[in-house]
């Protein structure tokens, strides 16, 4: 794995050995001194044109943890503020000794131009690109369902289990690496939403797409999967009465006690509660919000560990 670009680029081989090998980074965590002397002497670079919490950080995390020397960039306060370009940024870090290079930006496609372009010849991770893809975030999320569903989840697929994600499908990047990775898996996943929020080339998706989430939930998935509206990618006018939208498509109180007593919610974050989910429902037992979170740090290390072995 020399680059990570996208959940239809992996292998289902290749997204097991990282969810495999995140299982045992799991261990580190939990130690006094939570750090590997693996990438000593690596220098990984994030490089951030959109804001993030999350991804950021979590990468970071995995850096720090596994002794690489981490550089950061982001939007503000850089010189692509000033206008510089992408290639120019690339180059620029990758100058300074970066080997890997972690990309989010705006732009969907800017990780695979980035790494096939012959900028720079460190390996690229698409950290989001525009409404693309996010594959770090789906494989954190596959990694999630293997725990929360399978008491020994080393080298298992997520065959049998059914998620749900709903909301803003069309603007998002998670929906679409998750639509991807959990069904290269072997996970049904099914998308609910309104029409005006169904993806381009839905026909083409492995899933099949519910405009009714109360009907839906007759269904009992094991996992729902909450999306935010992505209001900042949403050039024209908002096309739903947004009073509607938050009645017909949020995970209240009451649609959550409807999953069985064994599903679990999912949110990507950020959260935007009483929208999407209400906040009882994202504090509540049912939540694996902040589990996604954690295992997002492991699976980071993953991702960085394996990609650097390919590199070297
Ligand atoms: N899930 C996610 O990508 O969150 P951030 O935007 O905070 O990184």
């Amino acid at each position: 794995m020399r680059n990570l670009l996208g959940a239809r680029e992996i292998s289902r081989q290749d997204s097991l050995k990282v969810l495999d090998t995140a299982l045992e980074f799991e261990e580190v965590a939990g130690r006094n001194m939570p750090k590997l002397p693996t990438l000593r002497g690596v220098t990984v670079a994030t490089l951030f044109f959109e804001d993030s919490t999350r991804t950021r950080l979590s990468f970071e995390v995995a850096a720090n943890r596994l002794s690489a020397d981490v550089m950061t960039f982001q939007l503000q306060g850089s010189s692509a503020s000033k206008g510089e370009s992408l290639k120019d940024t690339a180059q620029t870090v990758e100058a300074m000794g970066a080997s890997i290079i972690i990309l989010r930006h705006s732009s969907s496609g800017a990780a695979v131009r980035l790494a096939s372009s012959g900028w720079v010849q460190a390996g690229v991770i698409n950290a989001g690109d525009g409404t693309h893809e996010h594959p770090t975030q789906a494989l954190l999320d596959a990694a999630t369902l293997r725990r929360e569903f399978f008491s020994d989840p080393k080298g298992l697929g997520l065959e049998g289990i059914h998620v749900g994600i709903v909301g803003d499908i069309a603007h998002s990047r998670v929906a679409r690496s998750n639509v991807f990775l959990l069904n290269l898996l072997g996970a049904k996943v099914s998308l609910v939403g309104p029409i005006e929020f169904a993806p381009q080339g839905l026909e083409n998706w492995p899933v099949s797409m519910h405009h009714d989430f109360d009907e839906f939930l007759d269904e009992k998935p094991d996992a729902l999967m909450m999306l935010r509206v992505q209001k900042e990618r949403i050039r024209e006018r908002f096309p739903l009465v947004w009073g509607d939208y938050v009645r017909d498509y949020s995970l209240t109180v009451q649609r959550a006690k409807r999953l069985p007593s064994h599903g679990i919610v999912m949110h990507p974050g950020p959260i935007n509660r009483g929208v999407e989910i209400a906040s009882e429902v994202a504090d509540s037992d049912r939540s694996v919000v902040l589990k996604q979170v954690r295992n997002g740090v492991s699976v980071r290390m993953a991702v960085l560990y394996l990609m650097w072995g390919a590199l070297s």
